[in-house]
C-alpha cells in the first residue's frame, strides 16, 4: 500500500490556530508566527491582497499538484457540466460585492461581506480533495475554521446541521439553463462536521484569492469528505434542525450519500473507490484512504454508526 501522505497530524496540530499558537509560547517555543504577503508562495501575482500566515499547519508529504491543472480541471456545473467548462466560462462571474447571510436556529443571524471574512485569521492549508470520480488533487487553500464563523451566530440548541446555498446567477452561469441538478447548488454538514477544526471557510488557494471557476469568493473544504461536500460561491449559511436536502443526494441517493465520507470500503455503484488517480496522472495510481488520511482526526465523529449505511 503505498502510503505518502502523512496527515496523521498530532492533535496540537489540528487545535484551533490561536489556542494552538498560545500554548506553544507557553511551552516557551520559538515559533515564528508571521503573516506572509500572499504573492511569494505561488509565484502567482494577487489581484488582491490577502495576508495569511503559513506557520500553524503541517504540509503532508504529497507534491502539490500545479496550480494550472487546479485551475482547468473543475467541477462546477453552474458553469457547464466538462471538467473544461468552468474556466472557459467563468470569466463574466461577479463576485463584487459578495454577502453570506447566515441564519436559521442562530441566536444572532447576520449579513457579512467577504472584506469582514478577508479580517479574520487567514492561513494557509495543504488538503488533499479527493473527488468522488477517484481523482485527487493537493491544494494550499488559505482560509480559517468555519467554526470561528458559526461561534459569530450562536447556534441554538436545536441546530443539529448545517446547510450550504452556492450562488444562482443565470446571466453568469450558462450552466444553470440545463437542469442537471437542483438548483442553487445546496450541501450541508452535521453541526459537529461543521465545527471540527478542520473544516475549512476558504477564500484563497496557490497564495491568491480563489479563481472563479475554483469558488469564488469563498466555499468551503471538507478534507475528509469527497470533494461534492465542498461548496463552491456560497451566499447562505443555515443552522437547521433536519439533515437537510442536497444537491448530489437530491439528484442520486444511492450514488451520493449525504455523508460521502472518503471511504475505499464503499464503493460508488458505478465504480470502485480502492484506488484513486492523483492527478496529472492517467491511471489510479494511490490507494485511497479512510477518511482521505484524516482518520485519527474526524473517525470519533462517526463511532458506532454503520459507514456502508450511512455512506
Ligand atoms: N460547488 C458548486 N456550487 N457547484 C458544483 O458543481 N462541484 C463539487 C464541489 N463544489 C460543485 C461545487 C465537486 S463535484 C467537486 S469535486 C469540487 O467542488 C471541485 O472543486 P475544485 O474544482 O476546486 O477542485
Amino acid at each position: 500500500m503505498t502510503k505518502d501522505l502523512g496527515p496523521k497530524i498530532p492533535s496540537s496540530e489540528i487545535t484551533p490556530r490561536d489556542v494552538y499558537l498560545s500554548r506553544r509560547r507557553f511551552m516557551g517555543g520559538t515559533l515564528a508566527v508571521g503573516a506572509l504577503a500572499a504573492s511569494s508562495a505561488w509565484g502567482a501575482t494577487p489581484a488582491q491582497a490577502l495576508t495569511f500566515s503559513q506557520t500553524a499547519f503541517p504540509k503532508p508529504a504529497d507534491a502539490v499538484t500545479d496550480r494550472a491543472l487546479a485551475t482547468t480541471y473543475n467541477n462546477f456545473y453552474e458553469f457547464g457540466t466538462s471538467k473544461a467548462d468552468p474556466a472557459r466560462n467563468a470569466g463574466k462571474f461577479n463576485t463584487k460585492p459578495w454577502t453570506i447571510e447566515i441564519g436559521g436556529e442562530v441566536a444572532k443571524p447576520k449579513t457579512i461581506g467577504v472584506e469582514e471574512l478577508l479580517k479574520f485569521d487567514l492561513e494557509e492549508r495543504v488538503y488533499r480533495l479527493r473527488c468522488v470520480e477517484a481523482w485527487s488533487m493537493v491544494i494550499p487553500w488559505i482560509g480559517f475554521p468555519l467554526l470561528k464563523l458559526l461561534a459569530q451566530v450562536e447556534p441554538t440548541s436545536k441546530a443539529r446541521y448545517v446547510k450550504f446555498t452556492t450562488a444562482s446567477k443565470p446571466d453568469e452561469m450558462p450552466g444553470l439553463s440545463y437542469r442537471v441538478l437542483e438548483w442553487p447548488y445546496t450541501e450541508g454538514l452535521r453541526l459537529d462536521e461543521a465545527m471540527h477544526p478542520l473544516t475549512l471557510l476558504t477564500l484563497g488557494m496557490y497564495g491568491d484569492v480563489l479563481p472563479n471557476q475554483n469558488g469564488a469568493p469563498v466555499r468551503i473544504v471538507v478534507p475528509w469528505k469527497y470533494g461534492f461536500k465542498s461548496a463552491k460561491s456560497i451566499v447562505r449559511i443555515d443552522l437547521v434542525a433536519d439533515e437537510p436536502k442536497t444537491a448530489w443526494n437530491s439528484a442520486a441517493s444511492n450514488e451520493y450519500g449525504f455523508y460521502s465520507n472518503v471511504n475505499p470500503a464503499v464503493d460508488h455503484p458505478r465504480w470502485s473507490q480502492k484506488r484513486e488517480r492523483r492527478l496529472p496522472g492517467f491511471f489510479a495510481n494511490h490507494d485511497t484512504e479512510p477518511f482521505n488520511g484524516y482518520g485519527e482526526q474526524v473517525a470519533s465523529l462517526y463511532a458506532g454508526m454503520d459507514l456502508t449505511k450511512f455512506y
